[in-house]
C-alpha cells in the first residue's frame, strides 16, 4: 500500500508494525504483483482482489498530487476489475479443477464490479506438466523451421527439466536454466538490432533483471505458442493427433512464464506431505533440490516462496511449525534468517483449522519481507501473537482480535 494511503484503518486484520514498514520505490498499482503457487480455488487472491481494487480507487483520485504517481493506472473506475486479473493477479496449481476454478472466481468477481469488463487474459497455470516425446518434439523443430534458436533451444531445456517426476508442479525450478538462455538471447537480439538500427535505447532497456526477461520471454512465447497450435492443426489434418504433445509443451510454457516473473508478494497455504508418505522420485527431488527442506512438502515451499519475492517482497505463508524448531530444518532457518525480516507471526499451534482434528497439524502464519540491507535485517523487531493455548479456530481468531487492539493501543 502507499505510504500516504487511507485504507489501512479499514484493514480489519493489518497488524502495525513497531518500526513501521521501511521505504519503498513508489510505482502505479498496475505494477504490483502477487502469486499463489499452490493457489487452489484462490481464496487469498479473492481477498487481495478487494483490496487492490480500492487501491486502484485510492490511485484515481489521489493521481497527479504529490507522492503519487501523475497519471492513475487506469483512466476510468470501469476499468480496475479487468486491470486487476490482467496485472496483478498470479496462480500456479497441479490441480487442474482448481485452476479453472480459480479462473472462474475471479471472472465472477470481476463481473460483479463491473458487468461490462472486458476481460482479455488472466495470469494463472496449471503445473501439472507431463513430460512430451523427445520425437514429437525433434519434429515440430523440423516442421515448424524457426529462425531464432532460441525456440528449439527453449523447448529441448524444458524436456530436460521435466525429466520423468510428475506432479512436484510449482517445485519444480523450470525457469532456473532458462533464464540464463533467454538472457544470452535477448543481449544477442538486441546487439544485433544495435547493429541495424543505431544505440537507441531498445524495447526492453528501461527495464532491468529478471523482469527485462520476463517481458522479452513474453514475447517468444507468443509466437511458440502460435507455433504449437499451427502444428497441432497440420497434424490433425494428416491425422495425426499431436494434442498431447502441444498441449503439454503450452502448459510448460505458461508455468515458465509465471516463473520468470519475481513477485511483490506470494501468498500459500501449501500441501502437506512429509517425507514418509512420498514416493521414491518425490523423496529423490526434494533430497536434490531442496535439501534444507527435503523433510516436507510444506518447507521445500517455504524455500521455494521465498526464492520467487522479488527485491522487497514479501512471503505470507500459513505452514507447519515444525520448520521453526526441528534441527533438520536449521539451513533453511538461516538461509530465510540471511534474506528476509520477519515482520509478524501469528503462531496457531493445534487445532487452528476446524475441520482438522487432534494435535498433529500445528501451524504458524507469518510474513517475511525480503530485506537486503543486512542491518536493517538483523536489527528489525518483529511482531509475534501467541495463540497456542486458545483451543480452537475461534478462540485463537478473538485472542488475535484482542492481540491487535492491545498493540494499536500501545502504538497509539
Ligand atoms: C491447502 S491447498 C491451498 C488452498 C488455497 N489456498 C485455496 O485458496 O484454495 C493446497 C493446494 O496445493 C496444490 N498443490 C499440491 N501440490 C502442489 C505442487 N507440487 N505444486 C503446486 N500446487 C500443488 C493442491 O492442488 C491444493 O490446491
Amino acid at each position: 500500500m502507499h505510504p500516504d494511503s487511507d485504507l489501512g484503518p479499514a484493514l480489519r486484520y493489518l497488524v502495525p508494525l513497531s518500526a513501521g514498514a521501511p521505504p519503498e520505490r513508489l510505482r502505479p498499482v498496475r505494477e504490483l504483483s502477487l502469486v499463489d503457487p499452490a493457489c487452489g480455488t484462490m481464496h487469498f487472491g479473492l481477498v487481495a482482489f478487494d483490496l487492490l481494487a480500492e487501491m486502484y480507487r485510492e490511485e484515481l483520485v489521489r493521481a497527479g498530487t504529490p507522492g503519487w504517481p501523475l497519471k492513475a493506472s487506469v483512466d476510468t473506475e470501469s476499468e480496475i476489475p479487468a486491470a486487476i486479473i490482467e496485472n496483478n493477479i498470479f496462480g500456479i496449481d497441479i490441480d487442474l479443477r482448481a485452476v479453472q476454478l480459480s479462473a472462474l472466481t475471479l471472472y465472477l468477481k470481476a463481473k460483479r464490479l463491473n458487468k461490462m469488463a472486458k476481460i482479455r487474459d488472466h495470469n494463472l497455470a496449471c503445473a501439472d506438466v507431463m513430460p512430451f516425446s523427445t520425437a514429437d518434439l525433434g519434429r515440430f523443430i523440423i516442421q515448424m523451421r524457426f529462425s531464432n534458436p532460441i525456440f528449439e533451444k527453449m523447448l529441448r531445456r524444458i524436456r530436460e527439466q521435466l525429466g520423468d517426476i510428475q506432479q512436484v508442479g510449482s517445485l519444480l525450478r523450470i525457469e532456473r536454466e532458462l533464464q540464463s538462455l533467454v538472457e544470452e538471447q535477448r543481449r544477442k537480439d538486441e546487439q544485433k538490432r544495435q547493429a541495424k538500427y543505431g544505440t537507441a535505447p531498445g524495447l526492453f532497456a528501461a527495464q532491468d533483471g529478471i523482469e527485462m526477461e520476463a517481458g522479452y520471454y513474453g514475447m517468444l512465447e507468443t509466437q511458440l505458442v502460435q507455433a504449437l497450435d499451427f502444428f497441432r492443426q497440420q497434424s490433425a489434418n494428416e491425422g495425426d493427433d499431436k494434442r498431447f504433445f502441444t498441449g503439454e509443451a503450452t502448459k510448460s510454457l505458461r508455468v515458465l512464464d509465471l516463473f520468470l516473473r519475481r513477485y511483490d508478494v506470494v501468498l500459500a497455504n501449501p500441501p502437506y506431505m512429509s517425507r514418509r508418505s512420498m514416493n521414491d522420485e518425490m523423496a529423490a527431488f526434494l533430497d536434490t533440490n531442496y535439501p534444507e527442506a527435503k523433510g516436507d512438502l510444506y518447507a521445500a515451499f517455504i524455500s521455494r516462496c521465498a526464492e520467487l519475492a522479488g527485491e522487497t517482497g514479501r512471503v505470507g505463508m500459513i505452514t507447519q511449525q515444525s520448520f521453526m524448531f526441528i534441527s533438520s530444518y536449521e539451513k533453511l532457518r538461516l538461509g530465510l534468517l540471511q534474506t528476509f525480516a520477519i515482520e509478524t507471526m501469528a503462531h496457531t499451534g493445534p487445532h487452528a483449522f476446524p475441520e482438522i482434528q487432534g494435535e498433529k497439524v500445528n501451524t504458524t502464519a507469518f510474513v517475511l519481507r525480503r530485506e537486503t540491507d543486512a542491518a536493517r535485517r538483523t536489527q528489525n523487531v518483529g511482531t509475534y501473537i501467541r495463540l497456542v493455548h486458545a483451543p480452537d479456530a475461534d478462540a485463537k481468531r478473538v485472542a488475535f482480535e484482542q492481540a491487535l487492539e492491545a498493540l494499536k493501543v500501545i502504538q497509539a
